[in-house]
């Protein structure tokens, strides 16, 4: 592969040298400068990214796993270094990562193999198992074990939210019981920003022998991630919002639970041996990877993990969140505002949601718009969290490591901007 050149920032954050790398960030909107802060959604990529997978895609690509020639080779080296890179990135073996489409797409993996397994498996649920969820879940983390649910007769449990936009772990001994198989929750809420206590949370699981899975869509572009250090059984994130392209994302699971679990998709590639009575299955990770995988996007994906390591997820952590005190610390000097969810920075991600009095979300996002800041509104794809604090939608502002202070105070001051317009 043709070496890309790596942002250098051992002299500190340079968030100039860093927005340098992302074209679209200089184009306007509206003839304003773009203020892009809708990141929880999908981030913007480095040049870095998209050179890296131009290179592949033009100097070595083929399908992986099927060739003898030397594109075939080449591609499939490629393929399966991004996955040592996404392991190295998580702190795990290569083995232990799957290439899938996205977050969903990973979840629903370990929801639907779960469903497949056959009583006396330790996978199997029926009538009287039970799922723990949490109230705040994207509906990624929510439908798919509904659905498990459904087909099993299990029945679903969550552990509710607080007024202060964070889990109320009240009764999580009762929630998380010795009939409980499996307790999936988010690292850190999309909408309210929280992030939740893992450790607490893992410690409970582990006492009754319920399996964890963690959503890391949040977590994973914005600090540093250790899955061993985290004690999860499964942790999934999604290549676009940390750089990397849309289609790809991460199922990272403990060997021997991958190893043991019935496969979710079948097709070519997962198998060990097939005859027309019946199959046998590949090792993880190929029995999860039916099909031709999503190569060029893995690729993809690992270049975006080399830059994010690049910068140093610790620095980037740190710039977020000196931008995520500014945003809270202007909201709160405002009139007619509502934050939705914790309004310290402490255990806290980007993900700032928050209600203008009066002005309908949707309005809020357009007029901002117009001002050239880009933020995201509406449910959020948590629509349970909206119902629990008595809103319809939220509009969400979500910086990330290419956003400065003076967008900050440009979103502050089209705050003001809008209140005054649709107040008028
Ligand atoms: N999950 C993404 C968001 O929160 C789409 O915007």
């Amino acid at each position: 592969m043709t070496a890309v050149v790596l942002p250098d920032l051992a002299a500190g954050y340079d968030v100039d040298a860093v927005r340098s790398d992302f074209a679209v960030l200089s184009r306007q909107v509206h003839g304003r400068p773009l203020v892009y802060l809708d990141n929880a959604s999908s981030s913007h990529k480095p040049r870095q990214v998209l050179d890296a997978e131009r290179a592949f895609v033009e100097q070595h690509y083929s399908n992986v796993h099927r060739g003898v020639h030397t594109l075939s080779q080449e591609a499939t080296d490629c393929y399966e270094s991004a996955r040592a890179t996404v392991a190295a990135f998580l702190g795990a073996q290569p083995d232990e990562v799957v290439f899938t489409k996205n977050v969903t797409e990973c979840i629903n993996l370990v929801a639907y193999s779960f469903g497949n397994a056959a009583p006396g498996s330790p996978f199997h649920l029926g009538p009287g198992d039970e799922v723990c969820i949490t109230e705040m879940e994207h509906h990624s983390n929510l439908v798919p074990w509904q659905m498990l649910c459904q087909r099993t007769g299990a029945t679903l449990r969550w552990i509710p939210l607080g007024d202060d936009g964070r889990l109320d772990l009240t009764d999580l001994d009762a929630l998380v019981n010795e009939r409980t198989k499996v307790l999936a929750f988010v690292h850190v809420s999309n909408i309210l920003g929280t992030a939740n206590p893992v450790e607490a949370l893992v410690h409970r699981a582990r006492t009754v022998g319920a399996f964890t899975l963690l959503d890391g869509a949040q977590s994973a572009p914005h600090q540093r991630v250790d899955v061993t250090d985290l004690g999860v059984d499964f942790y999934v994130l999604t290549g676009h919002k940390m750089l990397g392209p849309s289609g790809v994302g991460v199922l990272w699971g403990r060997k021997d639970l991958l190893d043991a679990m019935p496969p979710f998709l079948g097709g070519g590639s997962m198998i060990e041996t097939v005859q027309m009575s019946g199959s046998t299955y590949a090792p993880a990770p190929d029995r999860f990877e039916a099909g031709t995988p999503v190569i060029s996007q893995a690729v993809a994906l690992a270049a975006a993990c080399d830059y994010l390591q690049a910068v140093g997820l610790e620095r980037i952590a740190a710039h977020e969140h000196a931008l995520t005190a500014q945003l809270l610390d202007g909201l709160r000097r405002l009139d007619g505002v509502r934050v939705i969810g914790p309004e310290t920075t402490e255990m806290r991600g980007a993900a700032v949601s928050f209600a203008l009095d009066g002005i309908h979300p949707h309005d809020v996002g357009q007029s901002l718009d117009e001002l050239g800041i880009a933020v995201r509104v509406g449910h959020h794809c948590a629509a349970p969290v909206c119902r629990r604090y008595g809103v319809a939608a939220t509009t969400r502002a979500s910086s990330y490591l290419y956003n400065t202070a003076a967008e900050i105070d440009a979103l502050l001051e089209g705050i003001v901007t809008v209140q005054d317009f649709w107040r008028r």
